[in-house]
């Protein structure tokens, strides 16, 4: 079991001798409706990201490309995840504390968001994180 409720989500993969293709639809490959999707590239080397947590946002983040790494923190159990894999998308709920490291060079880091982007929604710190977790 994953910290915070985390779970992998394997999309099905279509694929034949052209290659492969991956369909998400809100609600039924995701447990949401679908308002937001943004994507991280071109991430620097030995950068961290996300260091963050949401009050009430929802995501299923999927490495298209490349691959890195997910720290998952529910204020109580910690745990790194690698994403690596463009036919799994890894569900995070509300109130997961998540840092993003080890990007490979050619990351593409694609999330989907049941809300659209608000900055009231963030938990930018950590020892409130942990208090609000509690
Ligand atoms: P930031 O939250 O710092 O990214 P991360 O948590 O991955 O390190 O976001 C970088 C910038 O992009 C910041 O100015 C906020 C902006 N942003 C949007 O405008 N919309 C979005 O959906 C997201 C995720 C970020």
């Amino acid at each position: 079991m994953l910290p915070g409720g985390c779970k992998w989500i394997p999309f099905t993969v279509k694929g034949d001798d052209r290659g492969s293709l991956v369909a998400i639809e809100q609600a039924r490959t995701v447990p949401f409706a679908i308002a937001r999707v943004y994507y991280l590239f071109g991430t620097r080397p030995g950068i961290v990201r996300g260091c963050h947590a949401h009050r009430a946002l929802s995501q299923v983040a999927v490495a298209v490309r490349g691959s890195c790494a997910m720290l998952l923190d529910d204020g109580r159990q910690r745990q790194t995840v690698r994403l690596a894999d463009p036919a799994a998308g890894l569900l995070l709920p509300p109130m997961v504390w998540h840092e993003m490291r080890e990007f490979s060079a050619d990351c593409v880091l694609m999330v989907l968001a049941d809300a659209a982007y608000d900055e009231a929604d963030y938990v930018r710190d950590y020892d409130r994180f942990v208090e609000l977790a509690r």
